[in-house]
């Protein structure tokens, strides 16, 4: 009762991640959290919004306003989705099907990854229409393509390939915290855990996450390793450019890539006959060095002319930083950790409550910017 209460009081993003560290133990809090190497991206991520100003409008008629807009040929209640994240099972019990749900009661499309705790079927019951699929690329060509058809079949109608991983980025935290598959226990690591009991016991409750869709595709796990070393020993290294005429074979449906961050990755794309790109750099946990996603965003939404859709991810935590980016031609913005740390927070509840505080923010940013809808948004940004 005391956690909704403060859940309540939440007004920003910043104070879900607050109420997010106090619940869970710090490895797993770490994992979210953190970032690749000393986690220069993630915080020129951040920085990356000061370069750009928001032009305030004034006396102008603004009394039908609205969020909504379209993606990928889909309506939209607002310009967000929620964005695949792996291992939602640790943060909350079930976790990912409280995503799935927070995205359904807000009419916006929630996005499955390969790194999901709950079986397909389990999630397709959960989630409403606008189910994306996310894709690592295996190693073995035969099982994506068995994993496909069963996604597809399963009525999900945009794919996601992960672009940005063909090798992992050493997340340091994760490493001196030894969080690994399945969880294994050190006496450091008890007494982290035994300070946080409401988190252990819903866990001992619903017992360790696994990656169920991994096992239902590539068989069981090898245990013991950091999580993302699990991922990487079945995601291709190799997976060109020239592969993609392969998997644009295989899937009838939206194909969009996710982690572009360079305006000849547009050019290419559309060659390639892709849908979308999600300018991403994976939330500064792969190259660390990279620059934030917000500064390649004019140049690659000029390449894309309206070609393709242009989506956008990584150190979004406010409305006006989701204005900008309309602002600057992306079609919509994608929730990495906003959406995971109201889910550790409180379930499907702190979820709701994290997409509540960005459409609030982003209307009166849009509003305030002399904007009625999304699109008469666009430009309205100086630099
Ligand atoms: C805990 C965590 C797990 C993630 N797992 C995946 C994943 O399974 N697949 C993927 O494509 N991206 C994954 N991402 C990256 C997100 O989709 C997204 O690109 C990134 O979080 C955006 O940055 P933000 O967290 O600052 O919003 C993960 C991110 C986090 C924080």
């Amino acid at each position: 009762m005391a956690m909704y209460r403060t859940l309540a009081r939440a007004a920003s993003i910043d104070d879900l991640r607050t109420l997010a560290q106090r619940r869970l133990p710090r490895m797993v809090f770490d994992y979210i959290d953190g970032a690749a190497g000393e986690e220069s991206t993630a915080r020129r991520n951040r920085s990356g919004f000061q370069r750009f100003q928001l032009r305030p409008e004034i006396l102008i008629d603004l009394s039908k306003r609205s969020l909504a807009t379209s993606v990928l040929g889909q309506p939209l209640a607002m310009p967000l989705v929620i964005g695949p994240t792996g291992m939602n099972g640790a943060y909350w019990p079930q976790g990912d099907l409280c995503l799935a749900r927070a995205a359904k009661a807000a009419n916006i499309p929630f996005v499955m990854s390969t790194a999901a705790t709950v079986k397909l079927a389990t999630l397709v019951e959960a989630a409403g229409p606008l189910r994306w699929f996310q894709l690592y690329m295996l190693r073995d060509r035969g099982l994506a393509q068995a994993l496909l058809e069963r996604v597809h079949a399963a009525g999900f109608e945009v794919l996601q390939l992960t672009v940005d991983t063909a090798v992992t980025g050493r997340r340091n935290r994760d490493v001196r915290n030894g969080f690994t598959l399945p969880f294994r226990w050190s006496a450091r690591k008890l007494i982290d855990t035994a300070r946080r009991p409401s988190w252990a016991l819903q866990m001992l409750r619903s017992g360790s996450p696994t990656l169920q869709l991994f096992a239902e595709v590539v068989g069981p796990i090898q245990p013991g390793s950091t999580i993302t070393e699990v991922v990487q020993r079945q995601i291709s290294d190799a997976f060109t450019w020239r592969d993609l005429d392969w998997l644009r074979a295989c899937w009838p449906g939206k194909l969009v890539l996710k982690g572009v961050s360079q305006a000849a990755h547009v050019h290419q794309a559309l060659a390639a006959g892709v849908d979308g790109v999600v300018v991403s750099n994976h939330g500064g946990r792969q190259l660390d060095g990279a620059g934030s996603t917000i500064e390649q965003l004019p140049r690659i939404a000029e390449a894309a002319d309206g070609r393709m859709a242009v989506l956008i991810d990584s150190g979004f935590r406010h409305g006006a930083d989701i204005a900008k980016a309309i602002a600057l031609g992306a079609d919509a913005v994608q929730l990495g950790r906003p959406t995971l740390y109201g889910l550790a927070a409180a379930g499907e509840a702190g979820v709701r409550h994290a997409l509540h505080i960005l459409a609030a923010e982003l209307e009166v940013a849009m509003a305030l910017s002399g904007a009625s809808n999304v699109g008469q948004l666009r430009g309205r940004v100086d630099c």
